[in-house]
């Protein structure tokens, strides 16, 4: 797709990469995900371990933040996705029991329509989706369920992010937490700058969690950026993906009330160590230089508007 903003079709083709390197680790048994393969038929490829780990890292580590999220606020609250991508997280919480009031993704139309198609096409993933009282409603690039909302809206464009909110109905009076899983990135930071200001000045009670690159200014972050230039997926937000500090701040200088950033090393160290034991014998490492320089170069953000939110932490 070319747009005001040149093609995006390398940033598109990111969420089947994400896809199937999740779908390698579920595959694996790092985490249970019965959902993911159905959307993709072709199954995954294999991956290095430590991308496996990485992916096992950053997946329980924002479904552990959501869930929080959800039952400190005994499920009276939204979670909204931004650049959702294939992500299963509804249905993998809804099989938990934690379901939110409202759960919206927003990814561009071309891969809304394709999630849709999916979804259609997948018995467990329309029965979780559906409620007697309740049609499911789509059209080519969205879909209006009970409680689960998918629709097409390039994040840049705020108007149209406005518009598919208020189409999910929306309720900016309700504590909502905000996902970006390796999403703003691929955005220049003046847009997802008046994205993260909109949704502070908006809702009255917003919680983000961001996860991204960082450090990108060192020799292992440059050859990051340069491999993805090659696959024609520049990254435009980098700027913010400097240090822990400077992804705080971006939250920070558009009004969100605090932030703290941890590098997914730290967030390794605070996932339940039980499970973490569980998963360290699932495959062998040769040597750990490479698992650390990613866990190094990937971060989790998290900000808020509302101080009672500073208790959600891994
Ligand atoms: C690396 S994939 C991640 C997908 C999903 N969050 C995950 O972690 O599995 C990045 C996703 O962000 C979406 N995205 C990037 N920029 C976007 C924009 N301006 N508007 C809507 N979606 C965008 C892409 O289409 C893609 O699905």
């Amino acid at each position: 797709m070319a747009g005001e903003y040149g093609s995006d079709d390398g940033v598109i083709a990111t969420n089947d990469d994400a896809t199937s390197c999740k779908a390698c680790a579920v595959s694996l048994g790092y985490w249970k995900d019965p959902y993911l393969a159905c959307f993709l038929p072709s199954g995954p490829d294999r991956r290095p371990p430590e991308i496996n780990r990485g992916f096992y890292c950053r997946t329980q580590a924002i479904y552990l933040l959501v869930q929080k999220f959800i039952q400190v606020n005994k499920g009276e609250c939204q979670v909204v996705n931004l650049g959702a991508g294939f992500d299963t997280m509804f249905w993998r919480l809804k099989s938990s029991g934690d379901t939110p009031v409202r759960f919206v993704e927003l990814d561009f139309p071309e891969v809304t329509a394709k999630k849709t198609h999916y979804i259609q096409r997948s018995k467990p993933l329309l029965q979780a989706i559906s409620h007697d009282d309740y049609d499911v409603k789509l059209n080519r690039s969205n879909l209006h369920a009970f409680k689960y909302k998918l629709m097409g809206a390039d994040l840049r464009v705020l108007p149209e992010v406005e518009a598919k909110l208020e189409e999910s109905d929306i309720d900016y009076s309700l504590p909502t937490v905000f996902v970006a899983e390796c999403v703003l990135v691929y955005m220049c930071t003046t847009k997802s700058s008046e994205l993260l200001k909109w949704i502070a000045k908006k809702f009255k009670s917003a919680f983000f969690i961001n996860y991204e690159m960082v450090n990108l200014g060192d020799r292992f972050g440059e050859v990051m950026l340069s491999n993805l230039r090659s696959r024609h997926c520049d990254l435009h937000g980098a700027a913010a993906c400097a240090t822990l500090l400077s992804q705080q701040e971006r939250f920070v200088s558009e009004g969100w009330a605090g932030a703290e950033a941890a590098d997914m090393m730290s967030v390794w160290e605070r996932l339940p160590r039980s499970d973490v034991a569980r998963v360290i014998k699932l495959e062998m490492l040769d040597e750990n230089e490479l698992l650390t320089q990613l866990f190094t170069h990937y971060c989790i953000t998290m900000a808020w508007t509302d101080t009672r939110w500073t208790d959600i932490t891994l």
